[in-house]
């Protein structure tokens, strides 16, 4: 299969990097919107324009800012066929504009993935549209697997998953920040203290993965009665940590439904 991916900015590149060790995609092309070559990431053919880049590809993978989505789509529309599938990854966008967009010509996807796909431990969303047959999906499925794990969900809870894991990793990264600060203030090395909390959050994750218990069960695992654990907690739950995320991840898929007004 040939994937060609339009807009090699933050994700396109993230994309590209863990598709390049799939063993069925047999040639990557990438367009930017100055058909420069990208001298750090020598597997992605760079074409000149994306109705190039149509014409080669069995499958597109849109990774343009969702208020540039119209324009390539438009652009690109009379190249496509029912043969090649379109994977839309803005965030905002919805299936059904892009089916309006493109003439209705391709099985479109709908695909919200997170950074991490960079380095293979992707959290990816897949919705698929009208058009799309479960064979489509699935060609979709195994594209992004290479990046890390995927579900299937309806397309109304884009939105939601863009608030979660979406933005997930700027989430995380604030709280890995955070707790190395902690480190450092308590007299740990910077790396020390950076090492001992991204272990411990993916540790934690893993253990939360791998296993059906409930994290609050994990949680109770750790706390031993009159130990430093709870104390700790204490202080979490006096600074509405919880409050916060949730709060948080709340307001970022409000503002994601609204991307493309501007
Ligand atoms: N970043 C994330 O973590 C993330 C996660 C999930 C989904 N998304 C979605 O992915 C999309 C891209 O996000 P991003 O963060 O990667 O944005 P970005 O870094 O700004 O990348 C957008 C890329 O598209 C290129 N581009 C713009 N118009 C083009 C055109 N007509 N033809 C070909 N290329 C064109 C831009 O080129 P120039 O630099 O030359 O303008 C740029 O390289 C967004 O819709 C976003 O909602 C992003």
């Amino acid at each position: 299969m040939i994937v060609g991916i339009i807009g090699l900015g933050t994700l396109g590149r993230a994309i590209a990097l863990g598709l390049r060790d799939h063993t069925a995609v047999r040639a990557l092309y990438g367009t930017n919107r100055c058909a420069t070559p990208l001298a750090d990431h020598p597997y992605i053919l760079i074409l000149d324009g994306n109705r190039a880049l149509v014409e080669r590809s069995d499958v597109v993978v849109i990774c343009v800012k969702p208020f540039q989505v119209e324009g390539v789509s438009r652009e690109i529309a009379s190249l496509l066929t029912p043969e090649k599938l379109v994977i839309s990854c803005a965030a905002s966008v919805t299936i059904a504009q892009v089916q309006a967009w493109t003439g209705d010509r391709a099985p479109i996807v709908r695909a919200m993935p997170n950074m991490p796909c960079r380095i293979g431990e992707g959290m990816t969303v897949l919705a698929r549209g009208v058009r799309a047959t479960p064979e489509h999906l699935e060609r979709a499925q195994s594209l992004f697997e290479t990046l890390g794990r995927v579900a299937v969900i309806e397309e109304g809870l884009m939105d939601a998953a863009t608030g979660i894991s979406g933005c997930g990793p700027a989430y995380a990264y604030v709280i890995i920040e955070s707790l190395s600060d902690a480190g450092v203030k308590l007299g740990l090395p910077r790396d020390v203290a950076r090492l001992l909390v991204a272990q411990t959050l993916m540790g934690s994750a893993k253990m939360v993965l791998t296993s059906d218990v409930h994290p609050a069960a994990l949680k109770d695992d750790v706390t031993t009665p009159a130990g430093c654990t709870i104390d700790g907690l204490m202080e979490i739950e006096d600074g509405k940590l919880r409050h916060t995320l949730l709060r948080a991840a709340v307001a970022a898929a409000r503002r994601s439904a609204t991307l493309t007004s501007g």
